[in-house]
């Protein structure tokens, strides 16, 4: 059995948050140091295009997940890590794979059929108001993203299954007319990583509004911490942990002896403003180094920006070659 390729991207669209920390980047960065393991992380600012975001704001974004990605200690030296626009075989790769995809596939896709209903439920006349192409064909950026490097295994979260599974389509389809050269990968979807609530007891979401900036002061860390919703329970009450959103975030941070003393305390009855203490001055110790480490990067863009280059040199030692023999088996060849 030959070596497992991870690959995941990053649509560079938000501010990192405690959820992303937890869900994704954690055990990207623990997976970065495993060193049996051939790891791609990249910044898809490309797919941060698509959703028509304002230009600095994709900009300041692909600097903010950069830097915290390196600040946590990202081992570079074993994973490759790059950002999507600086690889020009992307592009390529994709029109080549959007030429054999069928449009019906992409009607299909959840994202963009649930845009569509929208537009239909707010009773407007054009079902595809406000949906340019490339969000239409987005799943197929996201092929070429995969299949360039080889890909076997792609962790996603939940709502991006169905595209992994729209590039295994395209890839045996690919592989079917011209010859056996993509890899067919896998979603790989862990249910055992926390999707954290957010300050309104919703999934922690830039589209909810509802985050925890990873790397917010320690001020604004602590006005945060101190608004998430709880209950009315009085302090000396017993308190239920299983509906607490302190008690998740506490969890997905700390030791499970630490979680275990926490539990206690809840059914002692620890007031609300207490716990919101303890979360704070959990969080923050934890995050401190890295926060500083964050704060040097995002004072010297330059130090990220020379990273990532060296990372599309390494990504583009792949790319290039996989690309000519691309082009050569669907007929884009040199003439003599
Ligand atoms: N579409 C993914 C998301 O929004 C990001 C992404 C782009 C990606 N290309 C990818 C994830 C390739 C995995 C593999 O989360």
């Amino acid at each position: 059995m030959s070596q497992d390729i991870y690959l995941t991207g990053i649509t560079t669209t938000g501010t990192p948050h405690i959820g992303n920390y937890v869900g994704a980047i954690r055990p990207a960065i623990e997976a970065s140091k495993d060193a049996s393991r051939k790891n791609y992380f990249f910044l898809a600012n490309f797919h941060a295009l698509a959703k028509a975001e304002d230009p600095d704001r994709i900009n300041q974004s692909t600097l903010e997940i950069s830097a915290a990605w390196m600040a946590l200690g990202l081992d570079t030296d074993n994973a490759v890590f790059y950002r999507q626009s600086d690889i020009p075989e992307i592009p390529q790769l994709t029109w080549i794979l959007t030429s054999m995809t069928a449009k019906g596939l992409m009607n299909r896709a959840h994202s963009y059929k649930a845009m569509v209903q929208a537009n239909e439920e707010s009773g407007s006349k054009d079902p595809d108001k406000g949906i340019n192409m490339a969000l239409y064909s987005y799943p197929i950026l996201m092929a070429a993203d995969i299949l360039m490097f080889k890909s076997t295994k792609v962790p996603v979260g939940r709502d991006q299954k169905q595209h992994v599974e729209m590039t295994r389509d395209i890839a045996q389809r690919f592989n079917h007319h011209f010859g056996k050269l993509f890899t067919i990968p896998e979603a790989v979807i862990s249910d055992d990583t926390a999707v954290l609530q957010g300050l309104d007891g919703r999934k922690m979401s830039k589209s909810y509004d509802n985050t925890i900036p990873l790397f917010a002061d320690e001020k604004r860390l602590r006005k945060l911490i101190m608004k998430i919703k709880t209950n009315s329970l009085e302090p000396g009450e017993p308190k239920e942990t299983a509906d607490s959103t302190l008690f998740q975030i506490y969890k997905a941070f700390a030791t499970a002896s630490e979680t275990a003393a926490i539990e206690k305390r809840y059914a002692d009855g620890i007031a609300w403003g207490e716990m919101k203490q303890e979360l704070f001055e959990y969080i923050n110790e934890h995050i401190k180094p890295a926060r500083a480490q964050y704060q040097r990067l995002m004072d010297d863009p330059a130090i990220v920006e020379q990273e990532l280059l060296k990372g599309a040199e390494k990504a583009r030692e792949i790319s290039v070659p996989f690309l000519n023999e691309i082009r050569n088996a669907v007929g884009i060849r040199r003439l003599g």
